[in-house]
């Protein structure tokens, strides 16, 4: 066969699938393989028809149409598979070839197979792509990372099929080295879970503390699409709250369990800021609440044995309007928590693996075709191209702005929600974070005073310089070492 393929595509579930006719539909001829190879003829037969695309038989076939050095696009499931499927493709690569994982691998995995494939002379990069099934086809958003030197090679095409803002900027830039591509998409993800559960609870505000039915909670989200809140997330909550079920014509939503699946990249997110000691409070409950949402049996119980406070007064129809506009704010304050923490986390990569990431760009990247894409964070690059070095985003003029402005509703829903027993754990969070943030003076005086009564830890003094150490002999008042 001669080799006319631009690029290789393997695995053919939806995204392989949609990404590979994403290629095809800028004139990428396209080469896709898949180990079950009914499903290449089923795709042969029906979507890739009369398409610009190749479809394989068998993984020598495969190497054999594509270009030299080959651009290999891996879109299997992120885990054992990728390690199994590099390992077929080996014997059959040459030193040159490019392969690029687009799954949700976890960051780690990609540094591994990157120095595991360097010795074979195959350029590895690890690229995060969001959008679900509708972004892949029509426009990802792309987070590449790996080996600089494959960069320039695959640019073009990266760029040609990633989604476009501002006229024609793609949402695909290069990340930096090693696992940088999937660890910025783990953190996409860690700032997805807590966007979905901030939206969540404010629903859960709406229909459990308004007692607002379907229809204004519908009205609600939709206003919200055209305030400070636009994206995507809260376009689909506006969309899901209009379907109806078929068969009972109730609305849907109202008819799906309340318990929610997670595949593990929110809970890669918190433990690695837990390894590097970076607070992403809003992040972590937002898994958390994942983790007790999904036992309904033990809510159910709960509900049954665990008192509720005494009942809150209702809010009269005439102050309704206020409480949502709160509402509003509280959900974009939160929001705003959410982004400066995930930020932060990006931070400590770049500090803990060395990596040059550019914060601004990053904003940019998510700002289209992405699960989190949002106006907002056009507001968030700006932020970083007036300062690179912005030490927290809350700390930006504009955000910090925004969060006073917005404090009063925030603070207003917190404390109501808290007082009528409306759980809203991850937006309680965002509101600590905030303000644990802006104290200069913590009570964490007394953490150290404890830790050196009980175990001779040691403390800094508040009136002498940092470094020093001192310990008390608590027992014994006045002695000091
Ligand atoms: C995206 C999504 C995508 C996927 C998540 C869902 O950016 O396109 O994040 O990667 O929908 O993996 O994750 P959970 O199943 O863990 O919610």
């Amino acid at each position: 066969m001669n080799p006319t393929a631009d690029i290789g595509v393997i695995g053919l579930a939806v995204m392989g699938e949609n990404l590979a006719l994403n290629f095809a539909s800028r004139n990428f001829t396209t080469a896709v393989y898949n180990r079950t190879t009914a499903r290449v003829d089923a795709f042969m037969a029906e979507r890739a028809a009369g398409k610009p695309l190749i479809g394989c038989r068998s993984i020598e076939e495969f190497a054999a149409a594509l270009k030299r050095p080959r651009k290999i696009l891996l879109m299997v499931k992120a885990g054992e598979a990728v390690d199994a499927c590099i390992s077929s493709l080996l014997p059959v690569l040459e030193p040159g070839d490019i392969v690029m994982d687009g799954g949700n691998s976890f960051y780690a995995d990609t540094v591994r197979r990157e120095k595991e494939l360097a010795k074979a002379g195959i350029r590895y990069l690890g690229v995060g792509i969001s959008g679900g099934e509708e972004g892949a086809l029509h426009g990802p958003s792309l987070m590449p990372g790996g080996d600089a030197s494959a960069w320039p090679e695959v640019e073009p095409m990266l760029k040609a099929i990633a989604a476009k803002v501002d006229g024609n900027t793609p949402c695909c830039e290069w990340i930096g080295p090693g696992g940088s591509g999937h660890y910025v998409k783990m953190v996409h993800n860690g700032i997805e879970y807590a966007d979905m559960q901030l939206i969540a609870e404010t629903y859960g505000y709406l229909r459990d503390r308004l007692h607002l039915d379907a229809e204004k909670i519908q009205a609600v989200f939709e206003a919200w699409r055209r305030g400070p809140l636009a994206g995507y997330l809260i376009d689909i909550t506006a969309e899901i709250l209009k379907v109806r079920d078929a068969g009972s014509g109730k609305l849907l939503l109202d008819l799906i369990l309340d318990a929610p699946g997670q595949k593990g990249t929110g809970r890669w997110t918190s433990e690695t800021a837990l390894e590097t000691g970076t607070p992403v409070p809003t992040l972590t409950q937002a898994v958390y609440q994942r983790n007790l949402d999904a036992a309904k049996e033990l809510r159910q119980t709960g509900s049954r044995l665990l008192a509720p406070p005494e009942e809150a007064e209702p809010y009269p129809e005439e102050e309704q309007e206020e409480v949502i506009d709160a509402l509003e704010s509280a959900l974009y304050c939160s929001k705003i928590c959410a982004y400066a923490q995930g930020f932060e986390l990006l931070k400590a990569a770049e500090q803990r693996f060395n990596w040059p990431l550019h914060y601004g760009e990053i904003a940019l990247l998510w700002r289209g075709g992405c699960i989190i894409r949002a106006d907002f964070l056009g507001e968030i690059k700006k932020a970083y191209d007036r300062n690179p070095e912005l030490e927290n985003l809350m700390f930006d003029d504009y955000f910090r702005t925004e969060l006073d402005n917005g404090q009063e509703g925030w603070r207003l829903i917190a404390a109501d929600a808290l007082l009528s027993g409306v759980a809203m754990p991850a937006m309680f969070s965002a509101v600590g974070y905030y303000d644990s943030r802006r104290r200069a003076d913590s009570p964490s005086n007394l953490i150290q005073a404890q830790r050196d009564f009980f175990g001779a830890h040691t403390f800094e003094r508040k009136d002498r310089p940092r470094g020093e150490f001192f310990h008390h002999e608590w027992n014994q008042p006045g002695a000091e070492l």
